[in-house]
């Protein structure tokens, strides 16, 4: 089929790339010139594991583009991925959504085209997008179905989510479009392509589900399953408070509850909590949308202010532990939200770096992907970048795991602790072995402790 994805940023890239690996001749349109530059010269924008290896895989079947006339007229779906962030009063801003299917709406040429939305959008939106559609319409000749399409994947795992995804969920309300996407996504609902090398199918994987939903159903799927992935992070650290405060240790409580098949294991670690540009973005629409209906979502809201306190609970850890923070020292390991990933958005190291510097303390930070993300997009933040963990290490007071990077597991731990002026390491990510730390010289604490 011939598909048009609007966004080329870690959604859309991704989604354009598996499309095309399983055999669709796809379009990928950015505003961004440089990003449609590098992708033309084979190199991604960002960073997600083997996506430039499928990138040069699947590179004949792939164009790359900033103009909506050459995208739009040939497509028989558009994609909608562009970024939705945070708005006014808890709603996302939409305004790159508009532009989008004005853009589609102007360079239609004819025939019958699915507007499928892929990015987070609010309930209503798809009968929002249409009705932009036809206004911004000049001909007589065309035909729009929207359609909602909610992307589950996750930064670090994109390609994986893509390809093996749990479920894909299409919601419309015209068949046809339904229909077409039905067809578009078979060779992965079938898992009739072959299997990439560097990304195996998993073992005793079958034909993947398809829900499909009229289109508020399919809106509401994509806020309800992230508002509960947060609100189940937010359990474990609310509960982690508690065992730090009762001498349990939350590790054992977690395997202990995730365990049972009703509960499940992921989304369990206790820690510094949720960041990314979606749970917080998606749990506050959520609530927003909520009260335009006179509802309130107070266990969403709970989840949100319990993150909110993760944060400064490291601070406060450092605080108890250090007693005065002015002129101290902190190394914070890790700057991406999540490891895997080079996105920054919502990242509680940026939020901790300010919360240390305003309290007085010198910052060193080193992330092993991020830094040039970092460098661009924070030039506000005084803190000393660093190119190695051990760098940052040096001469520090304490350091603090913020991202679970593998590199940071594997780091030659009691060389570390001896470079420091004082061998003080909380574990925001609980993801540390406490007696390997400690053998190695360090004095290990983690959130909870
Ligand atoms: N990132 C995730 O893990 C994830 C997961 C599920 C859903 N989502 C949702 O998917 C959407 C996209 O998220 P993302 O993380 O890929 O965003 P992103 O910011 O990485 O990418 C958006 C891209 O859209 C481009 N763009 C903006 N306006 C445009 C326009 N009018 N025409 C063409 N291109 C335009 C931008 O230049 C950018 O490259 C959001 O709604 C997000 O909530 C994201």
């Amino acid at each position: 089929m011939q598909v048009t994805i609007i966004g080329t940023g870690y959604v859309g890239l991704t989604t354009g790339i598996c499309l095309a690996y399983v055999g669709h001749n796809v379009t990928c349109l950015d505003t961004d010139p440089a990003k449609i530059a590098m992708l033309e010269a084979g190199k991604c924008p960002i960073y997600e594991p083997h996506l430039e290896e499928l990138l040069a895989e699947a590179r004949p079947r792939l164009r790359f583009t900033t103009s909506y006339e050459q995208a739009v007229p040939a497509a028989q779906v558009v994609f909608v991925a562009v970024g939705t962030p945070p708005g006014e009063g808890g709603n996302p801003d939409l305004k790159y959504v508009r532009s989008a299917a004005e853009g589609i709406a102007k360079h239609h040429t004819g025939g019958f085209t699915v507007v499928v939305n892929k990015s987070t959008v609010p309930l209503g939106s798809g009968n929002w997008v249409h009705s932009i559609l036809l206004d911004a319409y000049t001909r007589t000749d065309g035909k729009f179905a929207v359609a909602s399409n909610p992307e589950f994947l996750r930064e670090g795992t994109a390609l994986h989510d893509s390809l093996y995804p749990d479920r894909v969920v299409v919601g419309g309300d015209d068949p046809q479009a339904l229909e077409t996407l039905y067809t578009l996504y078979r060779p992965i609902l079938d898992q009739t392509f072959e299997a990439p090398v560097y990304l195996p199918r998993p073992e005793d994987f079958g034909a993947v589900p398809l829900v499909s939903t009229d289109l508020a159903s399919a809106e509401l799927i994509k806020y309800a399953a992230n508002a509960f992935l947060a609100l189940k992070i937010s359990y474990i650290n609310e509960i982690g408070t508690l065992a730090e405060k009762a001498g349990a240790d939350i590790r054992q409580v977690s395997k202990g509850i995730g365990l049972d098949a009703r509960i499940g294991t992921r989304f369990l670690q206790a820690g510094i909590g949720w960041g990314g540009s979606c749970f917080g973005k998606d749990t506050a629409a959520l609530v927003a949308t909520a009260s335009e209906y006179g509802l309130d979502m107070p266990i969403v809201k709970a989840a949100r202010e319990v993150n909110r306190m993760q944060r400064e609970r490291i601070v406060e850890r450092l605080l108890a532990e250090l007693k005065i923070l002015k002129g101290r020292t902190i190394g914070l390991l890790g700057l991406a939200f999540k490891p895997n990933t080079d996105d920054l958005r919502e990242a509680p190291a940026i939020d901790i770096a300010r919360k240390l510097i305003e309290r007085g303390c010198r910052v060193k930070v080193h992330d092993p992907v991020a830094m040039e993300r970092y460098a661009k997009e924070h030039p506000d933040l005084a803190t000393v970048a660093c190119a190695t963990p051990e760098e940052v290490a040096n001469g520090a007071d304490a350091l603090v795991l913020v991202t679970e990077w593998q590199e940071y597991r594997e780091l030659d731990w009691p060389s570390v602790a001896t470079s420091m002026r004082n061998a003080l390491l909380v574990d925001g990510r609980n993801a540390l072995d406490k007696a390997r730390l400690t053998r190695a010289g360090f004095q290990y604490r983690s959130l909870p402790g």
